[in-house]
């Protein structure tokens, strides 16, 4: 059986979730979903980064201790991933225990090995972004330096601290950015590599002294300091899997790990990250996968952009979970940046879901019922049908492999409007005994209803149950090989939005 680790990126809690956290949330859940489906051993783990300056800071500002704090906020993530119907394994939050005990005995160890010093540190700091910025990295507005990201104002810091020596894995780095399939798409590679080639290796900073940021995990050796949000958060992805104790279940789970992150995340996950696991004598993920922003008339969107989209919104506009998953899907980008908007999202949902496939769903069920007191009996199916369904199995299960969900999802449309243009053609409504027409049809919708599973579990489960069929393995299926249906009901799955036209 084939091993799946996937994870998202670990969120800082500093407000509730939105839908550019839902974005690569949902995307880990589909990947997870589908290797399950196809018959994976899949472990899915997403969780809350919870320590460093700008939790202990909007904490204060609550007037909570963090761990108060973080604690309410740890529910509340739950609860959006459950009204999203996230099917995570584990929920990983970097103030548990065992977690704090990976991070220290990690530092330990790199300490150990001459890797981590003590110096100086002098230069700018994103709060928001808990990460250090160098000239030419940051922008300046009134001559005052900048985050690019954050468009906030950088604050300088001088301090002394630990460094890890990042430039000793300069060689090492560009080795496995440039010759190993690991970061996906590999432009990102290039651009790391690039950058690493052009600017060099600075050591970072891995550690705050304790009277500036007391929120986090000692230094094992000096409790004069605290361990850096960004060492303490990545290890995550080993302390979910059981690092350092259980090293069967982190071997087994590590050999096959799949990052999904947002770009904005990337030279964290893959200079720092294989530097770090390198120091620990690991190697380095299976995969990184990046995907550009959403964004809102040209803005990332985000808690500081001012231009969120929330969860609730979308849940309720889109009739739960399901719609909403579908749409994060169907724009899902790796490369250029989606603008969102209300009216796209609309326009998708009601020509594909509720048009297309939920009303192709709903008028096969209402004749079957009509015309064959919903009992659909085996038959053969022509040729061309069964070439249909065959080759879009293949083609959807290419596209998953390789993460391109949202053109996977253009191959299960494509399998509606085929059945659309076949119940036009054939008119089973005006047939005594339509039982080919329907069983013909009912394979499509089958297939359809199984490929969408990872994406609408929920519409896919209800409607395997309304038509009497199973949700199965989609690599094992062939085409006209369901013995018999038995329709119970003909749901209507995705109910149109009532667009109000302007003008
Ligand atoms: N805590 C760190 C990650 C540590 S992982 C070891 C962090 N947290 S975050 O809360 O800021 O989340 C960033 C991630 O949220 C992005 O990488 C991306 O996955 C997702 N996104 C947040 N806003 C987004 C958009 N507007 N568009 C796309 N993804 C977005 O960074």
């Amino acid at each position: 059986m084939s091993v799946f680790y996937v994870t998202t990126p670990i969120y800082y809690p500093n407000a509730p979730p939105h839908i550019g956290h839902a974005y690569t949330t949902v995307f880990a859940d589909v990947l997870a979903r589908f290797h399950r489906l196809t018959g994976g051993k899949v472990f899915f783990l997403t969780g809350n980064d919870e320590h460093g300056l700008k939790i202990q800071r909007v904490a204060e500002k609550a007037g909570k201790h963090p761990k108060e704090y973080v604690d309410e906020m740890a529910n509340l993530y739950r609860e959006y991933w459950r009204i999203l119907n996230i099917s995570y394994d584990y929920f990983i939050r970097t103030t548990d225990p065992y977690h704090e005990k990976a991070v220290k005995e990690a530092f330990n160890y790199i300490y150990g090995k001459g890797l981590i010093y003590k110096a100086k540190y002098s230069g700018m700091y994103c709060v928001d972004c808990e990460k250090y910025y160098s000239p030419g990295e940051y922008t300046e507005v009134e001559g005052k330096p900048h985050c690019p990201i954050h468009n906030k104002p950088l604050e300088y810091l001088e301090e002394e601290t630990y460094y890890f020596k990042l430039s000793e894995f300069k060689d090492y780095l560009l080795d496995v950015l440039e010759n190993r399939d690991i970061v996906y798409p590999s432009q990102y590679a290039r651009e790391v590599a690039s950058k690493i080639r052009n600017e060099g290796l600075r050591d970072v900073s891995v550690a705050r002294p304790v009277e500036r940021v007391w929120w986090g995990i000692p230094v094992p050796f000096d409790d004069k300091y605290v361990i850096y949000v960004w060492f303490d958060a990545l290890m995550n992805y080993l302390s979910g899997i059981g690092y350092p104790n259980d090293k069967e279940k982190n071997t087994l789970y590590w050999s096959n790990a799949h990052h999904i992150i947002g770009k904005d995340i990337l030279w964290f996950h893959t200079a720092v990250w294989f530097s770090m696991l390198k120091a620990l004598d690991m190697p380095p993920p299976r995969r990184v996968i990046v995907h550009s922003y959403l964004i809102n008339k040209g803005l990332k969107i985000g808690k500081s952009a001012g231009n969120v989209i929330s969860i609730e919104e979308l849940v309720e506009r889109y009739n739960g979970s399901d719609g909403v998953r579908y749409l994060l899907s169907r724009i899902f980008n790796t490369d250029k940046d989606s603008e969102v908007s209300f009216e796209l999202l609309d326009s998708i949902y009601n020509t594909e879901l509720a048009d297309t496939f939920g009303n192709l769903v709903r008028r096969v069920g209402s004749l079957a019922l009509k015309k064959m007191g919903g009992k659909v009996y085996k038959r053969s199916i022509d040729g061309n049908v069964a070439d249909v369904i065959s080759n879009s199995i293949g083609t959807y299960l290419d596209a998953m492999r390789s993460y391109e969900v949202s053109k996977a999802l253009e191959h299960v449309m494509n399998i509606a409007r085929y059945a659309n243009q076949y119940i036009n053609e054939t008119k089973p409504w005006e047939k005594s005994n339509p039982s080919k027409e329907l069983y013909t049809l009912l394979e499509l919708i089958k297939v359809a209803t199984i490929l969408l599973h990872p994406f609408t579990p929920m519409a896919s489960s209800k409607l395997a149950s309304a038509f009497g069929f199973e949700i199965e393995n989609p690599v094992n299926m062939e085409p006209g090989k369901t013995e018999r249906y038995t329709i119970t009901d003909a749901p209507i799955l995705f109910r149109k939005i009532q667009v109000k036209q302007e003008g």
